[in-house]
């Protein structure tokens, strides 16, 4: 099921002529318009090189993931609303800004999606988390909803959902139903996700077409196990166990 392999293009700063830059493999484009990629900078490849090398122990991975995690979520929290919001500065002028409007929680999908609540935390203090226990099947890859535990008002916050890892994009897919169960409208859901496959985001996007993804990479394809490649490898387990 793999497809073609994503586009390489010479990254690096301006002061460097093309001919002196390196050649990085970047994210495939994708056509729906309920994806957002995040823009492929030098920083953001050189974070996901460090990731997806196999040789990266767990210290480096963490401290890696966590600094894309960080750039997931500063860039989700722009999907949310805002409100204007005029302030006056301490030299006694006015600044017309805005400021957030709404309630939001984050929900991970246990376990690699925990790995996402602090970065989350970092940036909204006192945010209320959710958590919902899906495992893929090992053989069969198919997803198995074992325990949820939500806020009671969910229904009234913007959800920002949390899982590094979409591969075939069935974990997701039930993640939604499970939310959509408790009342969150679909247009109410950001899933901040580092890797996906083209074909899970594919059908997440298709399916959901209100829910906004928010991701670092579109890999080139899953292989036999339906692990995603390049990818790199099980997230959960070099996050937590390796
Ligand atoms: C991984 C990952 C996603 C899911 C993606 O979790 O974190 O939840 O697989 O695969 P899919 O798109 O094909 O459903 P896994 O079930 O391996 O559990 P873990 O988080 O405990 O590692
Ligand atoms: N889960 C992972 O952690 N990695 C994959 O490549 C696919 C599912």
């Amino acid at each position: 099921t793999s497809e073609s392999q994503p586009p390489s293009q010479p990254l690096g700063p301006g002061y460097r002529d093309e001919a002196q830059k390196p050649t990085a493999t970047v994210s495939k484009p994708i056509p729906q318009d309920n994806v957002f990629i995040l823009p492929q900078t030098p920083q953001l490849i050189a974070l996901l090189t460090m990731i997806r090398d196999e040789n990266t122990g767990r210290a480096d991975f963490i401290f890696y993931s966590n600094r894309i995690i960080r750039l997931l979520v500063e860039e989700g929290l722009n999907h949310l609303p805002v409100v204007g919001h005029e302030i006056s500065t301490p030299v006694g002028r006015h600044y017309v800004g805005v400021k957030f409007e709404g309630k939001i929680c984050g929900v991970s999908i246990m376990r690699a999606g925990e790995s996402m609540e602090q970065g989350l935390r970092d940036c909204c203090r006192s945010v209320r988390i959710g958590k919902i226990l899906i495992q893929r099947d090992e053989e069969t890859s198919k997803p198995k909803l074992y325990y949820d535990k939500l806020p009671e008002d969910i229904a009234d916050r913007w959800v920002l959902l949390l899982d590094p890892m979409l591969a075939t994009g069935g974990s997701a897919l039930m993640a939604i139903e499970v939310l959509k169960s408790r009342g969150v409208p679909e247009d109410h859901i950001l899933f901040l996700n580092l890797i996906a496959s083209p074909e899970g985001i594919k059908k997440f996007a298709d399916e959901y077409p209100k829910v906004r993804v928010v991701t670092a990479f579109v890999d080139q394809g899953l292989d036999e196990k339906n692990y995603i490649v390049p990818g790199l490898g099980d997230f959960g387990d070099r996050f937590y166990t390796m």
